[in-house]
């Protein structure tokens, strides 16, 4: 019922774990199981250099997970961005109906850790301004 590509990520996830001096982190929870998933982002460049993710969930979450970071680690964040949930899906050739819902996870905590870095980076930049023209 599970694809070799869920049964290979789900066997052997890639880049499990989490960035201590991660740039941004986003959290995806699903409500009616309560599994949640967690994604790390290095950014250098406005491109992913490292990408990192905890999952406490379901075997198709795990999977789902996995084949993401593979997808965008190195892409840009304007590239990563446009990752979506269902592209997560079909990348591991599918899942179950039953099982959709779990890939809905993954791009949401990835976009959500896209979004915090925007916002830490946009404050840190708002703040070398307001220096800047205070010297000036
Ligand atoms: Fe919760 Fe799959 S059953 S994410």
């Amino acid at each position: 019922m599970y694809t070799e590509a869920v049964m290979d990520h789900f066997s052997n996830p890639r880049n499990v774990g989490e960035i201590k001096d991660a740039d941004g982190v986003g959290e995806a929870g699903n409500p009616v199981c309560g599994d949640i998933m967690r994604i790390y982002v290095k950014i250098e460049d406005q491109r992913i250099v490292d990408i990192k993710f905890k999952t406490f969930g379901c075997g198709a979450a795990i999977a789902t997970s996995s084949i993401l970071t593979e997808m965008v680690k190195g892409k840009t964040i304007a590239e990563a961005e446009k990752v979506t949930n269902r592209a997560v899906a079909e990348a591991l050739g599918g899942l179950p109906p039953h099982k959709m819902h779990c890939s809905n996870l993954a791009a949401d905590a990835l976009h959500k850790a896209l979004d915090a870095y925007r916002q830490s980076h946009l404050q840190f930049t708002a703040g070398e301004a307001d220096s800047s023209s205070a010297i000036g």
